[in-house]
């Protein structure tokens, strides 16, 4: 006790005191409840809580029995139509012959000529012959591709889309895509059944070498129907650019 207190203001201060300890408690009561508030928040996840915006958390490739997928997280922003991703024509300069199909020439950007010949010259040493069936396409070309044969065979826009590019979209008019044929197997040109030629084994074994890929295979996530006979060129940084950059 502190004596130096007059009576009444001792009093006073006892009922002070009194209430002081009541406010501690509720204080230390209150903190008491902040802790364990806070202890159960981080136990379940503030995720969890109704009304919070729930983020999700990417699956641990271990627990998701799988390899994490690049493109899964990435929001492909390129403009495209029904699966096609739209190309810009290449210049007519810019364009080399690289062979004949039923008279007419075809042609392709100027690196992917050059790689095209030395890949099916290389073919040639191993016994293939490949013949190049359809390179550069302009937009008015693929108009009349698309829209006439769509509407001579009655197909709808989907179903169209599904085995060949609006004009504006196609692969054709960057001037890297080829459709490619096997001289000894002709009545499979642009045929599914071109998958089993030789020229298309040879091609799965050694395009890549070439700078080449296969743009549509089984399952492409464009949803375009598989195109075994269409390849592009990706071995430059422009080529590379036009088809993957985002
Ligand atoms: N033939 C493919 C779909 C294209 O023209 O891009
Ligand atoms: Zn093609």
């Amino acid at each position: 006790m502190n004596d130096d207190i007059p009576v009444a203001r001792r009093q006073s201060t006892s009922v002070e005191k009194a209430q002081g300890s009541a406010a501690t408690l509720r204080l230390r009561l209150s903190l008491g409840l902040v802790v364990v508030g806070l202890v159960l928040l981080a136990g379940w996840g503030i995720d969890q809580l109704p009304g919070s915006q729930q983020v999700a958390d990417p699956p641990v490739p271990e627990e998701a029995g799988q390899p994490p997928l690049a493109q899964s997280t990435e929001q492909d922003r390129r403009v495209s139509v029904l699966g096609h991703y739209a190309y810009a024509e290449a210049p007519p300069e810019s364009l080399q012959v690289v062979g004949h199909y039923h008279g007419r020439e075809v042609r392709l950007r100027q690196a992917a000529a050059e790689s095209y010949l030395r890949m099916s010259a290389a073919a040639q040493a191993d016994g293939i012959r490949l013949v190049p069936i359809s390179g550069f396409r302009s937009i008015a070309e693929q108009e009349f591709l698309f829209f006439q044969v769509a509407q001579s065979r009655a197909l709808r826009p989907e179903e169209r889309a599904a085995l060949s590019a609006p004009p504006g979209y196609s692969e054709h008019h960057t001037g890297y895509a080829i459709d490619i044929g096997d001289a000894q197997f002709p009545q499979w040109d642009t045929q599914e059944a071109f998958e089993t030629t030789p020229a298309f084994r040879w091609l799965e074994k050694n395009a890549a070498r070439f700078g080449f890929e296969l743009s549509f295979p089984r399952g492409n996530p464009q949803g375009v129907s598989y195109e075994p006979w269409h390849w592009r060129f990706v071995g430059d940084r422009h080529s590379l650019e036009t088809f993957y950059k985002r």
